[in-house]
C-alpha cells in the first residue's frame, strides 16, 4: 500500500467541508484548519485560524503536509501562496498579486480590458466627490456602485436610479470599513439577464472548465432581500447548454488567464467567473480567486473522478497531462440552512437535532458550513450553518432529496429558502415547450 497523502485544507465552511469530504474519498489524509464539527467527523481539525498564515506554516512544517488547499479569499489576498511556496510547501491557490482579481475590482477591470473580455462598461473614481460629480452630470440611468477591495459582498449596490446611487456612494464614504476598503469607487452600468457562475481550474496554461452553476445570493425566496453569501446552488444549469459553456470558455476564461499571464501576474487555482447572460451574451460581472461557497458543495458532490489528481496536476503544472474530470450524470442541489437574523448579527449555540436522520437519507451530504461541538453536541455557530446537499437523477429529485434533508433537521430559528434551484426547474419546462413547439411545426 502507498503512504496516503497528507494535505491540509484552510478554513472553515461549508466549502472546506466538501473539499476534506472528496479529498478523504480519494484516499487522503486531511486536516482543516480551523475546520468545523463536520469537518472533524471526517477528518482532523487543526486549532489555527485560515488567517494565521504564520500559524498554517507552521503545522504544514511539523505535519509533514504535502499539499496544502485554500478555502477563503481573505487567505489568498493576504498571500499565503507566495509564503508558503518561498518556504518550499506545495499549495493550491492563486499568489497574492493574482488573487486580486477577487481582491481589486479595480485590477479585475483591468485584466478584462486586455484581454477584451465582455463586461459591464465602468468608470473608476479616486473620491467620493468625483463619484458624486459623475452620477449628478451623466443621464439618470440603473448603475451599479461598488466599493473597491474585498468587503465581504457589502460593497455592491445595484441602484435603479441617480438618487439610489448617490445614496450608495455616501454608504461607502460613511461607512469606516468599506471607506478603508475602497481605495476607489467604481461605477458600472448595470447590465440585466440571468446571473449564473462558471469555475475553472488553471495552473497558468491549461484550462480545465466545471460544470455550470446557479448561486441564489439574495436572502429570501423569489430572489427578495439583502444580499448574501449565497442561500444555495444546483448545478448542472439549464442557462449554459454546451455551446454556450464553450463560448465562455473561448471568450472570458481563456482571455483573461492568457491576460493575466501577459501581465506576470500569471493565475494558478481555481478562476470563478460570475456571469450575468445579457441579449449581447456573457459578460464578466466580477471574478473570485477560489471555489464559491456554496457552488462548491453540489460540485463536488457530482466529481467522479479524484480531485486530488486534479489539485496535483495544477499545483505542479501539470494540468495538460492530466486525464479530464469526469462528473456524475445526475444533478446536484444544496440548500443552505441559516441561523435567525443572517445576513445581519445572530445569536450561536442552538443545540442542532436531525443530523444522523438526515445523514441516513441516499445521496445526500450535509455538509457543515458554521458549527461547533459543545459537550459531544454539534451547535450552530454563526449565519450560514448548513449547506445540504443531494444528488438526483434530475434537477427535481436532486431538489426534493436536498428538501427531504432539510425537512430533517432543526434548531431554535433555523431557516432556508424553499425555493433553490427553482429557475433551472422553470428554464427545464420551458425549453421542452419551445422543443415541442419546435417539433410540431417540422412535422406539420
Ligand atoms: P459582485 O460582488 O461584483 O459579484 O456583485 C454582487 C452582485 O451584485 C452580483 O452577484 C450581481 O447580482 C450584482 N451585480 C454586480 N455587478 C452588476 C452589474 N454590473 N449589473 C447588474 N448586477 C450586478
Ligand atoms: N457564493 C458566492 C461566493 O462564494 O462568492
Amino acid at each position: 500500500m502507498p503512504m496516503s497523502r497528507r494535505v491540509l485544507v484552510v478554513g472553515s465552511g461549508g466549502r472546506e467541508h466538501a473539499i476534506a469530504w472528496k479529498l478523504t474519498q480519494d484516499g487522503a489524509e486531511v486536516l482543516v484548519a480551523p475546520g468545523n464539527a463536520g469537518t472533524a467527523a471526517i477528518a482532523e481539525n487543526v486549532p489555527v485560524a485560515a488567517t494565521d498564515i504564520a500559524g498554517l506554516l507552521e503545522v504544514a512544517r511539523r505535519r509533514s503536509v504535502d499539499l496544502t488547499v485554500v478555502g477563503p479569499e481573505a487567505a489568498l489576498v493576504a498571500g499565503i501562496v507566495d509564503e508558503f511556496t518561498a518556504a518550499g510547501q506545495r499549495i493550491f491557490g492563486p499568489t497574492k498579486r493574482a488573487a486580486q482579481i477577487e481582491g481589486s475590482k479595480s485590477y479585475c477591470k483591468q485584466i478584462l480590458h486586455r484581454g477584451d473580455v465582455p463586461t459591464a462598461m465602468f468608470r473608476e473614481f479616486r473620491s467620493a466627490a468625483r463619484a458624486r460629480e459623475y452620477l449628478e452630470a451623466r443621464e439618470d440611468v440603473p448603475v451599479v456602485v461598488k466599493a473597491d477591495g474585498l468587503a465581504a459582498g457589502k460593497g455592491v449596490f445595484v441602484c435603479g436610479d441617480r438618487a439610489t446611487a448617490l445614496a450608495a456612494v455616501q454608504t461607502i464614504a460613511d461607512d469606516p470599513a468599506l471607506a478603508a476598503a475602497a481605495g476607489s469607487i467604481l461605477v458600472e452600468e448595470r447590465l440585466d439577464g440571468v446571473e449564473v457562475s462558471v469555475l475553472a481550474i488553471t495552473d497558468g496554461r491549461t484550462i480545465v472548465t466545471l460544470p455550470p452553476l446557479q448561486d441564489h445570493k439574495a436572502a429570501h425566496d423569489g430572489d427578495e432581500g439583502p444580499n448574501t453569501g449565497g442561500m444555495g446552488a444546483y448545478s448542472p444549469t439549464p442557462f449554459v447548454d454546451d455551446a454556450l459553456l464553450a463560448e465562455i470558455e473561448a471568450r472570458i476564461l481563456v482571455p483573461t488567464v492568457h491576460a493575466m499571464r501577459r501581465a506576470k501576474t500569471p493565475f494558478q487555482g481555481v478562476l470563478y467567473a460570475g456571469l450575468m447572460l445579457t441579449s449581447q451574451g456573457p459578460k464578466v460581472l466580477e471574478f473570485n480567486a477560489r471555489f464559491g461557497d456554496p457552488e462548491c458543495e453540489p460540485l463536488l458532490m457530482r466529481l467522479d473522478s479524484s480531485l486530488l489528481e486534479l489539485l496535483d496536476a495544477t499545483v505542479d503544472r501539470q494540468l495538460e497531462s492530466c486525464p479530464p474530470p469526469r462528473w456524475r450524470d445526475a444533478a446536484a442541489v444544496s440548500v443552505v440552512m441559516a441561523s435567525e437574523g443572517y445576513p445581519g448579527p445572530v445569536s450561536k449555540g442552538q443545540p442542532i437535532r436531525g443530523l444522523d436522520a438526515a445523514a441516513t437519507l441516499p445521496d445526500v451530504q450535509v455538509f457543515h458550513a458554521a458549527t461547533r461541538l459543545v459537550d459531544g453536541v454539534v451547535v450552530a455557530d454563526g449565519g450560514r450553518v448548513l449547506a445540504v446537499t443531494a444528488l438526483g437523477s434530475s434537477l427535481a429529485r436532486a431538489k426534493l432529496q436536498a428538501y427531504t434533508a432539510v425537512k430533517a433537521i432543526r434548531w431554535a430559528g433555523a431557516w432556508c429558502r424553499k425555493d433553490i434551484s427553482d429557475k433551472g426547474l422553470n428554464r427545464e419546462r420551458e425549453l421542452l415547450v419551445s422543443e415541442a413547439a419546435a417539433e410540431e411545426t417540422a412535422t406539420s
